[in-house]
C-alpha cells in the first residue's frame, strides 16, 4: 500500500492505473477505523482493481463547538488496518491541500433542501462540507465506484443526488450498518462514551426496533410511533434530537403509497451525539 499526500502524487497514480484501465474503488473516510470502515475496504476491494482509502478529518463538515480538534486521529494503526484490508493507496492531504483558501473562500457543493433536515437541521453547514469534501475526492480520484455505509444514511441518500445532479460518472454503493454484538452501531464517537452512557447506547437500535415492530403490526400513525420512540430514548436516558420515519429513497415524509422507509435517529447521551437508522418495509 501506498501513502500519497499531495494532490499531484496522488493524480500521477491515478493517471497509470486509468492508462492500464483498472477499474479504481474509493472509500472516504475520516480515519479511526473499525469493523465497519474496514467492511467497505473489502467490499471495495472484491469489486474494483483499485482501491484508494482516504483519512481526512474534514474541517468544513465540523460546525463551531464540535468535535474537529477532539477527533480521533489514530494514522499508524488505521496504516496498518487499511493494509491488511488490501487498500492499494491511502490518500491524507494535509488541510492545506484540501482547502488552499480559508473555508468561507472555497467554492462549495451543496445539496438543498436534503442537507437541511433532520442532522442538517442540528447541524447546519455539516452537509455540505461532506459534499464538498467528497466531491473533490471524486475530482482527484476519478473513482468508477465508491463506497459508503448505510450507518449514515442521510449522507449516502446525499451523496446519490449530488452525484445524479452534477453527472458524476461514479456508481455508489452503500453498505449496511457493521454493528457491536450489542446492537450499537459502530462509530469512532462510541469511544467518548463513559461506561454507564456505553452500557446504555445499545438502546438507540431496540428503540429502532420498537418502531419496526409497532410498523410491522399494523400501525400507520408514524408521528403517534415517533413520538413513542422519543419518549423511550427519553426515559433511557438520552436526550433525543429527532426519531424520523421517512422514504428510504429521498426521505421525504412518507405517504400512505409508500413501501421502502426508513427510520433514523439522532439522540445525545452525555456529550456524544449519536446516529443510527434502520430499513422499515410496508406492504
Ligand atoms: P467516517 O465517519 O469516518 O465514515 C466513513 C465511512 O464509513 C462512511 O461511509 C460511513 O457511513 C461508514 N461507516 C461508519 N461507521 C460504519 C458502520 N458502523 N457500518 C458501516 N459503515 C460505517 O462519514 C464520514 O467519515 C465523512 O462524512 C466522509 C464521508 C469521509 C466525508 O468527510
Amino acid at each position: 500500500m501506498i501513502t500519497v499526500r499531495t494532490a499531484a502524487d496522488l493524480r500521477a497514480r491515478i493517471h497509470e492505473w486509468r492508462a492500464r484501465e483498472n477499474r479504481i474503488a474509493c472509500v472516504p473516510t475520516m480515519g479511526n477505523l473499525h469493523a465497519g470502515h474496514l467492511r467497505l475496504v473489502r467490499h471495495a476491494r472484491a469489486i474494483a482493481d483499485r482501491v484508494v482509502a482516504s483519512i481526512f478529518v474534514n474541517p468544513m463538515q465540523f460546525g463551531p463547538g464540535e468535535d474537529f480538534t477532539s477527533y480521533p486521529r489514530t494514522l499508524e494503526a488505521d496504516r496498518a488496518a487499511l493494509m491488511e484490508a488490501d487498500a492499494d493507496l491511502l490518500f491524507i492531504p494535509d488541510v492545506e491541500v484540501v482547502y488552499p483558501r480559508d473555508l468561507d473562500q472555497m467554492t462549495r457543493v451543496e445539496v438543498p433542501a436534503l442537507g437541511d433536515i433532520l442532522c442538517g437541521a442540528s447541524r447546519p453547514g455539516h452537509f455540505a462540507g461532506v459534499t464538498t469534501v467528497v466531491a473533490k475526492l471524486f475530482n482527484l480520484v476519478q473513482p468508477d465506484v465508491a463506497v459508503f455505509g448505510e450507518k449514515d444514511y442521510q449522507q449516502l441518500v446525499i451523496i446519490r443526488r449530488m452525484v445524479e445532479d452534477l453527472n458524476v460518472a461514479v456508481s455508489i454503493e452503500g453498505i449496511a450498518t457493521v454493528r457491536d454484538p450489542d446492537g450499537l452501531a459502530m462509530s469512532s464517537r462510541n469511544r467518548y462514551l463513559d461506561p454507564g452512557e456505553r452500557a446504555i447506547a445499545p438502546c438507540l437500535y431496540r428503540v429502532l426496533g420498537e418502531v419496526r415492530d409497532r410498523i410491522d403490526a399494523g400501525e400507520r400513525d408514524y408521528g403517534a410511533v415517533e413520538r413513542a420512540a422519543i419518549a423511550a430514548l427519553t426515559r433511557a436516558g438520552f436526550e433525543p434530537d429527532y426519531v424520523s420515519i421517512r422514504r428510504a429513497a429521498d426521505l421525504v415524509p412518507p405517504t400512505s403509497a409508500d413501501q421502502a422507509l426508513r427510520v433514523l435517529a439522532a439522540a445525545r447521551l452525555g456529550t456524544t451525539r449519536l446516529i443510527d437508522n434502520i430499513e422499515i418495509s410496508v406492504s
